[in-house]
This record gives structure tokens, C-alpha cells and sequence, in this order.
């Protein structure tokens, strides 16, 4: 079966007939996620956190509903499907956690999660969610900017880079026992854009302590870029000097780049970015240069060629 975000190897070349089935198939699979979103009721265990809404930096288009949020999700750690994450990480022990913050800083730490949360205030941003696979979100996440821990650590001045490290224990994440991926899963940013202050460490969607299967406890959200750089479960945040090796990049180069902007112009090898299916509706929008984001964040790239660093 070819599996998303997977390549196709050559020797897997799908016959034609098992096209169209997979087309059918993701048809089916976007109705019932459509049909999910616009009917099912929004139930929730969660705790509720304290924040304040930040609405110069949320969108008003509507919302995604938090039953497809939560139940339809990417987190290889736990499976390559996408509707038995939310089952398979129910046991992931969230507490106590620390985040080791290191590298090229003058502040290093090991924070306790809660200690960390209590440092910053919790605002929720309404943002767009743009998987590489095609379709999009819109989902109120609840956190506090990149910039304001980046300041704190206080980065000397070869730090140029932040690399961010998923926790490693196949015992509780069973997917690391398949070599699907290199383990643990890493993601980077650059400094300019770990400051940006659309960038933000999300602790919660829908106003609630985030599920396991959405990155608990802390996962980065950084709106303009594919879903990929959205890293979860955060264990390391590691200021370094060289752009990091970040995983999909390193396992497939010729498909997933280290920047991941959402760009219209440029499309994956394997799905045309041009368009997306955002959950819940069923005629297809246009994707939007930097997913919306561009009068915010632009300027990072004036000088870069988006074709090359994609
Ligand atoms: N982070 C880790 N550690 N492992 C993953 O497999 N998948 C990424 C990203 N972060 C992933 C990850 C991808 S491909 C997407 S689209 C988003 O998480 C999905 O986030 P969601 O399940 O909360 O919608």
C-alpha cells in the first residue's frame, strides 16, 4: 500500500487500476473527514488552561471542528495511519517532563514543563494548518511565542539555528521500533525564524492541556510553513551554528526541504501544492503564498531562490 508522505520506490510503481483505487480511496477518505467536521459534536475531556485570545495574530475563517483535530492526526512515533494515533498514544506519560534547552546560549536549562508553562502567559492564536499532503486546517492553539523563550536562553552570536528534538522511548512510542524514520523525530528553524512572533510553542488547542496524539506537552506551531516543521512532543530545543539535519529533509531531499514554506508555486514531486482541501468543505481553495502569512513573513526570504531552498 503506498503510504502517505512516504515516496514511491520502483519497485512499488503502482498499476495503473491501483491509481484510480487510491484516488477513490482518498476521495472516500476526504468525505468522511468533511462529513466529520461539519456533523460530529465537539466533546472533550480535557483540562481547560488559562490564556487570553490574541486576536490581531487569529484568522476569523472558521474553525475545524476538535473532534478532526484530534482524531486525525500525523505522529509517526505512534503509526503511519492516521485514525489510531489518537488510540495508540493514549498511554504516553506527558508528566513529569523536562525540555532540555542547550547549545550556543548563555541561559542552558533543563525546564519542568510546568515550570516552563508558568514563565510565559498563555495567549490562543486562531491559525491556518497546511499539510503537505493536501489538505488544511484552522485551529486555535494555545501557547506563548518561540521568541519570548529564545530571548531567555540568550543565544551568543554564532547561534544561528534551533533545532528541536522529539522524545526518543519505543516502549512508549511504538512506531520508533519500525525504521520508517530515523528516531527521534528532529525538526530546525532558523534564529530569525525561531523569533518571528508568529511562531509559537503550543500547550493546548481548543482551550484545553493538548491530547497526546496532537504533540503533548509541547509541540512548535509555526503557521506559515507545511505541517511537518510542527514538531511534537518536544524533549530538546538546541541552539546550534549549522543548519540542522531535520528529518524528513534528511530521509527524503528531494521532497521535503528544510524551509517547508507553504508555497503555491511550487509543487511536491508527488502532489501539486497549488490547491488544498480544507476539512470540512468540498470544493477545493487555493493555497495562499506563505499560507496567508506572506505580509507577516516575506521579508525572512528577499534574497533566498524559494524554487532551490523549498
Ligand atoms: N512530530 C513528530 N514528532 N512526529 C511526526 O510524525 N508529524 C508532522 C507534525 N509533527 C510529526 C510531527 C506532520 S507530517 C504533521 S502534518 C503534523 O505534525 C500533524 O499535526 P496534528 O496531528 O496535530 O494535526
Amino acid at each position: 500500500m503506498l503510504k502517505s508522505f512516504m515516496p514511491i520506490r520502483k519497485n512499488e510503481e503502482p498499476k495503473s487500476n491501483e491509481i484510480t483505487d487510491k484516488e477513490l480511496y482518498l476521495n472516500r477518505r476526504e468525505f468522511i473527514i468533511s462529513a466529520a467536521a461539519l456533523a460530529l459534536p465537539i466533546k472533550s475531556d480535557g483540562k481547560k488552561l488559562n490564556f487570553t485570545k490574541n486576536q490581531e495574530l487569529s484568522t476569523n475563517e472558521g474553525q475545524t471542528s476538535s473532534d478532526v483535530v484530534s482524531n486525525y492526526n500525523n505522529f509517526y512515533e505512534f503509526s503511519t495511519g492516521k485514525t489510531d494515533i489518537v488510540d495508540l498514544a493514549k498511554n504516553l506519560h506527558t508528566h513529569p517532563w523536562s525540555i532540555s534547552v542547550e547549545g550556543l546560549i548563555n541561559n542552558p536549562k533543563g525546564y519542568d514543563i510546568d515550570e516552563l508553562l508558568k514563565l510565559f502567559p498563555l495567549e490562543e492564536r486562531v491559525y491556518r494548518f497546511r499539510c503537505v499532503e493536501g489538505w488544511s486546517m484552522v485551529i486555535p492553539w494555545v501557547g506563548f511565542p518561540l521568541a519570548e523563550l529564545v530571548k531567555r536562553c540568550q543565544p551568543q552570536t554564532s547561534a544561528r539555528y534551533v533545532e528541536f528534538v522529539t522524545l526518543l522511548d519505543a516502549k512508549q512510542m511504538p512506531g520508533q521500533k519500525s525504521a520508517v524514520l530515523p528516531w527521534p523525530y528532529v525538526e530546525g528553524l532558523r534564529l530569525d525564524e525561531a523569533l518571528h512572533p508568529l511562531t509559537l510553542m503550543a500547550a493546548g488547542i481548543y482551550g484545553e492541556v493538548l491530547p497526546n496524539q496532537n504533540g503533548a506537552p509541547l509541540r512548535l506551531v509555526v503557521p506559515w510553513k507545511y505541517g511537518f516543521k510542527s514538531v511534537k512532543s518536544i524533549v530538546k530545543i538546541r541552539f546550534v551554528q549549522k543548519q540542522p539535519q531535520t528529518t524528513w529533509n534528511a530521509t527524503i531531499p528531494g521532497e521535503y526541504g528544510f524551509y517547508a514554506n507553504v508555497n503555491p508555486q511550487v509543487s511536491h514531486p508527488r502532489w501539486s501544492q497549488a490547491k488544498e482541501r480544507r476539512v470540512g468543505e468540498f470544493l477545493k481553495r487555493d493555497t495562499l503564498m506563505f499560507n496567508g502569512y506572506a505580509a507577516q513573513v516575506a521579508d525572512l526570504y528577499t534574497a533566498m531562490d524559494l524554487t532551490k531552498n523549498f
